[in-house]
């Protein structure tokens, strides 16, 4: 693998395998241990650097961290010098002369972790861009898939909702194209970006459509906090269109599975009777977010196996 992780297509097929079947082996590792910590990067040192709002990512990449005995600073932008006006470069650099091994950055500008890359000396792992790209949650998906189904290749995954301001739908594309999956994209017309034609992905309007013909359905949060503009007519009307209810639910094939990234607008693009289902791998995807993360840091940090 490359030292940093900055988007999905940074990845090819073998370079993807290879982080699913290290979280793997990960996993197998610590089940059935009492003390659910590896060695492997003990004297090494993670810095979260957090300019934008998160729960699930941040504590994560901490407990992925942690858990590789790795020492692990938590920065978010509130309450720290950036509030008096410093840069991303000064802080990182400020954090590197610490002597930070990798940096995991959320930020709300797109390509800001690209930019950090070019500055440090060490790792830099995309945690969120903007609407740009987030590769860790499309590798936790892709795990969880994997998990449920088995299988990558060939498996039809509907992605339904904001594609337009999501970097979830965005590393998921790309990410499960190479590895073989089928992506069909559901959304409202005002709620799909302009380059959509260009991506390898089959596009529709009708949710009721797909849905039939599907082994994953992921919905996607409705992102209002980036919505500078009404995109659909009410929440109502959005929830009608492409909303998953328990009724559309029924029309999945027996095995298909429902997931979401979280956080979740319940009752808005998904039922609570949906999320809180056996088709639902919500809750897995949060538990395995956690496995996969610790193998990207441990195969870019290249701690040796213990
Ligand atoms: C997503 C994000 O922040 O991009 N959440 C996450 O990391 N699990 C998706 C979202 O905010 O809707």
């Amino acid at each position: 693998m490359r030292k940093h992780l900055l988007e999905a297509g940074d990845l090819d097929r073998a370079d993807a395998t290879l982080v699913l079947d290290t979280a793997a082996q990960i996993e197998a590792a610590l089940a059935g241990r009492e003390v659910k910590k590896l060695p492997t990067l003990r004297g090494r040192t993670v810095v979260n650097l957090f300019f934008e709002d998160s729960t699930r990512t941040r504590i994560s990449f901490e407990l992925a961290a942690k858990r590789l005995s790795a020492d692990v600073i938590n920065f978010s932008a509130k309450g720290s010098s950036v509030s008096k006006g410093e840069s991303l470069k000064d802080t990182a650099l400020t954090l590197e002369a610490m002597g930070s091994d990798a940096i995991v950055v959320r930020h709300p500008a797109s390509g800001a972790p690209h930019r950090l890359a070019q500055w440090v000396k060490g790792s830099v792992v995309n945690a969120g861009d903007g609407t740009h790209e987030h590769p860790t949650q499309a590798l936790l998906d892709a795990y969880t898939i994997r998990q449920r189904l088995g299988r990558l290749d060939g498996v039809r995954v509907v992605l339904v909702g904001d594609v337009l301001h999501s970097r979830v739908a965005r590393s998921n594309v790309w990410l499960l194209h190479t590895l073989g999956a089928e992506v069909t994209v559901v959304a409202p017309p005002t709620l799909l970006p302009v380059g959509v034609g260009s991506w390898p992905v089959t596009v529709g309007y009708d949710l009721d459509a797909a849905l039939p013909k599907a082994d994953v359905v992921m919905m996607l949060r409705v992102q209002a906090e980036r919505m500078n503009a009404s995109f659909f007519p009410s929440a109502r009307e959005y929830s009608r269109r492409y909303g998953l209810d328990a009724r559309r639910m029924a029309a999945l094939p027996d095995d298909a599975i429902v997931m979401h990234p979280g956080p979740m607008n319940r009752g808005m693009e998904i039922a609570a009777e949906v999320a809180d289902s056996v088709r639902s791998t919500i809750v897995d995807q949060v538990g395995n977010g956690v496995t996969v993360r610790m193998a990207v840091l441990y195969l870019l940090l290249g701690g040796s196996p213990s």
